[in-house]
């Protein structure tokens, strides 16, 4: 199947939100590289579409002649949006993807970029509120060394044409609950609430991405590698027809993926994570504690080891699945799985012992109420498994960066 004719609905990608390179794209089909790729995200825009497609053409064609395509996504609109992407045949760079199943703004994008031939990725919405002609002065922006590229209304040159105080007021409400969640990822740009930008395909490349609602910006800043930002000042356009698909959904998806990101980024979110899996070791132990002693009744110490080696088999298990996923996924093999293992019940039975010193130092030497000096050690203890555990069990090895 010739996927170069426009009439063909590209097949749609499964399975996880990561970005291939170019040569696993390329091994799929006979068609060559390209520089640019920009996907348009579409739901009911069947007539906004024809006139966007003309405005990007003319303006990529004085530049990227030959060297770029397009890519609508359509979620199954209602209205056919889909089928009339196929029907503007006179574009042979434009590719449509029909989405059944899948639906939502950034997760389309995604699926666009994983079939995408470009060296360059960007996204523009269909409804002509972000102006085309920006794409030329983004593109130059890439030119020059920028890694990403983003359209920003919050720079000289830069605003919205209609919005009420209210959107105005949720916009920037929104953009400092970011801040505050976010800092290192938020703070990067001046508008990362922007749905018009494009990155370099090098920066995203085997980095798993999870997005939710909207905001594919901030999914783009916090997992990708992007060294270099350029912004482009632009006014927010009036949507002439059809109207947003926004509504509150967007802010609680907006907030849920703060909080997605806040916990998988960092040594902090992996700090809670480790923390949250800890907690849960504590009702393991307890647990079988007590089957241990008052169903098989066994005796204490027996009982309170054996728990405790359970609870810290159910901390490893889900450590190495969630807490560490992202590392140990490049450490294969029962062999890698022992080993940290081994090392994971080596440092905590070493925090198991630190515990006890810790509790007989702060009640014995320094007086502190018995309560508060077990709180304090199982405090330090945490912290101590936590680094130790992050520099020895799961330390990265190989994992591309
Ligand atoms: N495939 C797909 N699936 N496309 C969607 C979906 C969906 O579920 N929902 C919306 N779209 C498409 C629309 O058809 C449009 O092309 C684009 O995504 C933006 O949707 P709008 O509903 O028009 O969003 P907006 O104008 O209120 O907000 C836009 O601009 C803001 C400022 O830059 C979005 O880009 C926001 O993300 C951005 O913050
Ligand atoms: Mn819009």
């Amino acid at each position: 199947m010739n996927v170069n004719s426009a009439n063909c609905l590209l097949p749609v990608p499964s399975g996880s939100f990561v970005v291939p390179d170019l040569t696993t794209v390329l091994s799929t089909t006979e068609e060559r590289p390209l520089r640019f790729s920009l996907i348009i995200p579409t739901y009911k825009e069947a007539k906004n579409l024809a006139q966007l497609v003309e405005q990007v053409s003319r303006l990529l064609d004085s530049q990227l002649a030959g060297n770029y395509e397009l890519i609508v996504v359509d979620d199954n609109s209602p209205d056919d949006t889909w089928k009339v992407a196929q029907e503007l045949t006179n574009y042979p760079q434009l590719k449509v993807m029909r989405r059944i199943e899948e639906r939502g703004l950034s997760t389309a994008v995604i699926r666009g970029w994983q079939v995408a031939r470009g060296e360059v990725l960007g996204v523009i919405d269909a409804d002509l509120q972000h102006p085309p002609e920006l794409l030329l002065q983004l593109w130059s922006q890439i030119q020059g060394g920028a890694d990403l590229a983003v359209a920003s209304r919050h720079v000289e040159g830069g605003g919205v044409n209609d919005w009420s105080i209210i959107r105005r007021f949720l916009s920037r409400g929104a953009q400092t609950i970011g801040l505050i969640l976010l800092p290192g990822v938020i703070g990067r740009v001046s508008d990362p609430m922007s749905g018009y930008f494009m990155v370099r395909r090098n920066c995203l490349v085997d980095r798993p991405l999870n997005p939710l609602g909207y905001k594919i910006l901030i999914e783009v800043l916090g997992r990708g590698k992007i060294p270099e930002i350029g912004e482009v000042g632009y006014v927010f356009q009036e949507r002439q027809v059809g109207e947003s698909k926004v509504t509150w959904k967007q802010y609680v998806e907006y907030l849920q993926h703060l909080l997605r990101l806040r916990l998988s980024l960092g040594s902090i979110g992996r700090f809670i994570r480790f923390s949250i899996v800890g907690f849960s070791g504590v009702f393991v132990d307890i647990a079988i504690f007590y089957l241990l002693r008052n169903k098989l009744g066994l005796g204490l110490t027996l009982s309170a080891a054996l728990s405790a080696e359970v609870a810290m088999f159910n901390n490893f298990l889900w450590n190495d699945v969630w807490t560490f996923g992202d590392i140990s996924q490049h450490q294969p093999g029962l062999r890698q799985w022992f080993e940290r293992f081994l090392k994971f019940n080596g440092i905590c039975l070493a925090g198991l012992i630190l515990n006890v010193l810790l509790v007989n130092l702060l009640f014995n030497v320094f007086g502190i109420n018995e309560y508060v000096s077990k709180l304090i050690a199982i405090a330090a203890v945490t912290v101590w498994n936590f680094w130790i555990n992050l520099k020895l069990s799961w330390r990265v090895t190989d994992v591309r960066q």
